[in-house]
């Protein structure tokens, strides 16, 4: 991802972070199930652990108040982000620090017990070589806990040729793959949600308010909503209602020796 990119993606998820809680019915959701695979594989109390793409805290909220991390590092692209963690941060009791910026630019300090992010994996540029360079950062017996998208997320949209999407969709075992030699995947899983609109502006408004049509640069004349709402239902119309596929992929992987 070109520094242009990066600055279109910042810019996007800025420009929601006001309407995202409220908007992101579907990345709240992946949330909660990537704490609970985490609890189920027995990840609690990490001394140190850090979250990428923290956003407004969907996962951050559930990691200090679950996990109850001894030191938590927290980061986001955008350095508004800060404001919208902070207070579960600072009620979970525990010290914790923000770091805003690209997660692929920080110099880490140390080694974590516990790596974490929800639904931000598939903006990274390069993952394999992020997922490594992370890897590298935990300590022995520290987990990776990853939520990203899998090829069916938006199938809709990219039907009707929309260019509304992340850089990297992957079944989750291609992220499994994507693992250096010394993580061993632990627990892998996906699973296919379906959102419903009225109508192609609330779908579009959606889009917006979750950060996601960084890389949908379209002009929405009138004449053409109204094509695009037209196709739309006549090949994914159900009940009046126009759906909106995500697909996301779970994956927890433990470090060994
Ligand atoms: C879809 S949101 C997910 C937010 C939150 N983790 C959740 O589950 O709701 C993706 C987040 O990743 C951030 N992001 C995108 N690229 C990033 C990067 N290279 N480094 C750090 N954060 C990034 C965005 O600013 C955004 O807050």
């Amino acid at each position: 991802m070109s520094g242009a990119d990066q600055i279109r993606v910042a810019r996007a998820f800025r420009r929601g972070l006001g309407s995202y809680d409220r908007a992101a019915r579907a990345q709240a959701r992946i949330a909660a199930d990537l704490a609970r695979l985490m609890a189920e594989a027995g990840i609690v109390e990490p001394a140190r652990a850090f979250e990428f793409g923290c956003g407004t805290g969907f996962l951050t909220r559930r990691i200090a108040q679950a996990l109850r991390p001894g030191w938590f590092l927290v980061n986001d692209l955008v350095a508004e982000s800060r404001a919208h963690v902070a207070p579960a941060l600072d009620a979970a009791a525990r010290p914790w620090a923000f770091a805003a910026g690209p997660v692929q630019d920080l110099d880490l300090p140390g080694d974590f017990d516990l790596i974490a992010s929800s639904s931000t994996v598939q903006w990274l540029p390069d993952p394999a070589a992020q997922i490594a360079r992370l890897a590298d950062r935990l300590a022995p017996g520290g987990w990776l806990a990853l939520s990203g998208f899998g090829p069916d997320q938006f199938r809709e949209l990219r039907w009707l040729g929309s260019d509304a999407q992340a850089p990297s969709y992957l079944p989750a075992r291609d992220w499994a793959a994507l693992l250096p030699p010394d993580l061993q995947p632990k627990r892998l899983a996906e699973r296919h949600m379906r959102l419903a609109f009225a109508d192609a502006p609330s779908l579009l408004r959606h889009l917006r308010a979750t950060g996601v049509n960084a890389q949908a640069g379209q002009r929405w004349s009138r004449g053409r909503l109204a094509a695009f709402e037209t196709r739309y239902r006549d090949a994914f119309g159900r009940g009046g209602a126009l759906p909106l596929t995500y697909h996301p992929t779970f994956v927890l992987a433990q470090k060994t020796g």
